[in-house]
């Protein structure tokens, strides 16, 4: 496995794999990486004959106040990771390698990032849009693989993709959970022994949510109500959201048709946490 630190390293790697006639999958990370990121490299090493995974803390995802200097960072193991799992190019840029000091062009979307996530994290997705739009550019994958985890994100890749023509395949991966429910995710280490705990009833409203349905429910707002309801039980969460939206425009719906998500961001203390489910 190799790692590259500039754009022109990876431009050169990739260059060289296309001329064999090889396909290139791309899993962008921000590191720290977990099973969940785990499960999208082994399907991206599964269905293509290279993989390039990205492991960049974007700091334009993150607003002024929020985690973007103690987001936790461990790339030794990161590497040791991706290489157990057939990784080729692991892209480790600093962010002076992808934003130059008079960087002003950006990529950002309507309508979808203006709910869930993109009320309280208003500039977020233009970050996500503009970072996975420039590794786009650099890596030329033939696929890139998302989380189901990041419901929105995947649904405004979906989008971006859709809307500027760029032709690649998003593949997106469900939520790998810990044994007792919790989605994986790199912010679960911010949490104490209590805060571990509490943060189950993310997961615990999620699959009440997802009883309600399969038991027939499809009033948007009763599910709801018992979903926050669910969540106000423990006393160390502190909602910030939990929606039901079409599944394509990220926009409430009253009635549970089509392709539905629910989501929610919870915060157990100071960290801010977030899970869903989709109904088909
Ligand atoms: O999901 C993430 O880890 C990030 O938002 C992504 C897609 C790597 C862009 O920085």
């Amino acid at each position: 496995m190799n790692v590259a630190y500039t754009v022109k390293e990876v431009r050169e790697q990739v260059k060289a794999w296309k001329k064999e006639g090889l396909s290139v999958g791309l899993v962008p990370t921000m590191g720290y990486l977990h099973e969940g990121h785990a499960s999208l490299m082994k399907k991206a090493v599964e269905e293509n004959d290279r993989v390039v995974a990205s492991v960049f803390v974007n700091p334009t995802q993150f607003g002024p106040t929020e985690d973007l200097e103690s987001y936790p960072r461990d790339f030794d193991k990161d590497c040791a990771l991706c290489e157990s799992i057939g990784v080729n190019l692991v892209f480790h840029p600093e962010p002076e390698e992808m934003y130059a000091p008079d960087f002003c062009t950006w990529v950002d979307m309507d309508v979808l990032s203006k709910t869930l996530c993109g009320k309280s994290r208003p500039i977020h997705f233009r970050g996500v849009c503009t970072v996975v739009s420039k590794l786009f550019n650099i890596v030329t994958p033939d696929r890139a693989y998302f989380g189901q985890k990041d419901a929105q994100q995947l649904a405004i890749i979906r989008r971006m993709v859709r809307d500027l023509n760029m032709d690649i395949e998003i593949v997106g991966c469900p939520i790998v959970r810990e044994e007792d429910g919790l989605a994986k995710s790199s912010r679960n280490t911010y949490l104490n022994e209590e805060e571990r705990a509490a943060a189950l009833i993310l997961s615990k409203a999620v699959f009440l949510g997802q009883k309600m349905v399969a038991d027939g429910e499809t009033d948007t707002a009763v599910i709801k109500k018992a979903m926050i309801e669910k969540v106000e039980s423990e006393p160390l969460a502190k909602i910030d959201y939990v929606e039901i939206v079409d599944g394509l425009s990220m926009q409430p719906v009253d009635k549970i048709e089509g392709s539905i998500l629910a989501a929610m961001a919870v915060y157990i203390g100071k960290t801010r946490l977030i899970d869903n489910f989709l109904i088909e």
